[in-house]
């Protein structure tokens, strides 16, 4: 429409997105208010648990994580793939490695983020299937106090890849080439199915439908309720 096209809408646009998301968010806000100047930004930031609750409690319209609840009812965007990739300290022998054996993690001293986190979730996940017995040793608050901590010697950890700089020794840590290792995981906006969203919040799901994000999303023409 005519109010668009000069990019004239007024309003704000409210999301959260789970903390892994803080490290590629800005530029597609960036790029969304170079189509919509007059809408305002209200981003929040915070794990999977706080981001499920703010949809529960409509504190937000629009979501991003990669491990969305069953309630309340969502509709859901494929956005890009998030590997979960094992890391520790630069120099730890696994590194060289062509590859090494998911048991080998048994007993290994490993962090983790706290409970709430979509990453601590899926780690476990990922432990229990496998049956994997790390020893705890640590548990952290941020992907970035776990990739200092890992640096620092502390233990092993798995992460975002997108969390870490492209080459990874420039924070500290190799990734390890265990077995079964990235996991592979995507991450999808969501908004409840059952609530009318704003024109800003709209206009952001067709800017992304529009524009998919890390050029390897999923096509994103087909979002449905979930
Ligand atoms: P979180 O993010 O660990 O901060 O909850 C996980 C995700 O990428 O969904």
């Amino acid at each position: 429409d005519l109010q668009a096209l000069h990019g004239l809408e007024r309003g704000r646009l409210r999301i959260a997105g789970v903390t892994t998301t803080e490290y590629f968010i800005a530029q597609w806000l960036r790029r969304y208010t170079d189509h919509h100047p007059g809408i305002e930004i209200e981003l929040a930031v915070d794990n999977r648990d706080a981001v499920v609750r703010r949809l529960q409690q409509d504190d937000t319209e629009l979501a991003v994580m990669m491990m969305p609840p069953q309630a309340p009812p969502l509709q859901r965007v494929p956005l890009m793939r998030n590997p979960l990739v094992l890391i520790g300290p630069l120099g730890h022998p696994w590194a060289g490695a062509r590859r090494v054996p998911r048991a080998a993690l048994n007993g290994q001293p490993m962090l983790m983020r706290e409970a709430g986190s979509g990453t601590r979730l899926a780690t476990e996940a990922y432990l229990h299937t496998h049956g994997l017995t790390p020893t705890l040793r640590a548990t952290l608050g941020s992907n970035e106090a776990i990739k200092h901590a890992v640096a620092a010697g502390l233990g092993l950890a798995v992460l975002s890849r997108h969390a870490l700089a492209d080459d990874p020794a420039h924070d500290g840590v190799a990734v390890l080439p265990v077995a079964g290792f990235p996991i592979e995981r995507r991450w999808l906006l969501v908004w409840r199915s059952d609530r009318r969203l704003s024109l800003a919040a709209r206009r952001f799901v067709e800017f992304v439908q529009d524009h998919p994000p890390g050029g390897d999303a999923a096509p994103t023409g087909d979002s449905r309720a979930g």
